[in-house]
């Protein structure tokens, strides 16, 4: 479904990914840290999402903003996710299945072409999403197709243009965490941009809410993230394997003297569906 296949973002075309079941575990691992779920959570308040309503969820992978969004909306309500990966829609729909509260339904389908009518949702939310998909405007104008007059949508992504990392050689964190970056997202810094996307597709009352993820002790979602971009930046020749594993080294070092801090920003922005007759 990717757009773009030369992308070297593997959430542009998940299927094609060869450790696919790898990345769907990271997808779990960071939705079960607990401060990535205070944020998640923070974020699905702020929007908010209440009790009754119906929710559209963009790229759900596997599903866990899906089972936070089905608890919130309780059973008068009913949560929908749209994802063009057949193995995320298979891992969402067995992950959710037991999930009490509102109904959950998993959907294959691009976010730039949502296979609903008008007005259909009270909110559609896209949460670390915009960041991956080739066409973000398409992606933002389609959610505010489906969502009714007076409905929100909601966007929440990581900033990589604001990761913090401790480490005795500052140049070369420097150097592998914005280098991998550059070089994976068409927009590294897509988290402070997503108040002017809303904008942008005639949404209204935008209100924007930054909030951090920090880890002290290297926890699994953080030590995957880390891996990953030096495996990155070894990949992209930014660095080689030997100084790619003396800087993971590095991390650990500071874990066992207790001086471990990563913290990465995380925006959230929610516009509001104009009247129709205007
Ligand atoms: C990083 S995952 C986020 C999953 C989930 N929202 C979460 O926070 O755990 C990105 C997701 O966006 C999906 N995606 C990529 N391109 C998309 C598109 N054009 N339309 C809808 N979803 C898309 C991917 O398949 C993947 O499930």
């Amino acid at each position: 479904m990717s757009d773009s296949p030369a992308s070297a973002d593997p959430w542009r075309d998940a299927d094609a990914q060869p450790n696919i079941a790898q990345l769907a575990k990271t997808l779990e691992v960071r939705g079960r840290a607990p401060a990535h779920a205070r944020l998640r959570r923070r974020f699905l308040r702020f929007v908010p999402v209440r009790a009754g309503d119906r929710v559209l969820e963009v790229g759900p992978g596997t599903g866990t903003v899906l089972r936070d969004l089905a608890a919130l909306v309780g059973r008068r309500g009913a949560v929908v996710g749209v994802d063009p990966s057949r193995y995320l829609v298979r891992a969402a729909r067995t992950l959710c299945r037991a999930t009490p509260g509102g109904r959950i339904t998993v959907r294959l389908g691009d976010g730039a072409r949502l296979p609903f009518a008008a007005g259909r949702f009270d909110t559609a939310l896209a949460i670390t999403v915009i960041l991956h998909v080739a066409d973000p405007l398409t992606v933002v104008r389609e959610m505010a197709r489906v969502v009714r007059p007076g409905g929100r949508v909601g966007l929440q992504d990581q900033d990589f243009g604001l990761v913090a990392a401790a480490h005795p050689d500052r140049a070369l964190t420097e150097r592998i965490l914005s280098g991998v970056a550059a070089r994976i997202y068409a927009e590294p810094h897509s988290g402070r941009r997503l108040p002017a996307l809303l904008r942008a597709v005639g949404l209204e009352r935008v209100r924007v809410r930054s909030d951090v993820y920090q880890d002290t002790t290297l926890e699994p979602f953080t030590q995957s993230f880390l891996e990953r971009r030096a495996e990155n930046a070894v990949r992209f020749g930014i660095v080689d394997a030997a100084t790619a594993a003396r800087w993971l080294d590095g991390f650990n070092a500071l874990v066992a003297d207790g001086a471990f801090v990563l913290t990465m920003n995380y925006f959230g922005a929610v516009g509001v569906k104009p009247p129709a007759s205007r």
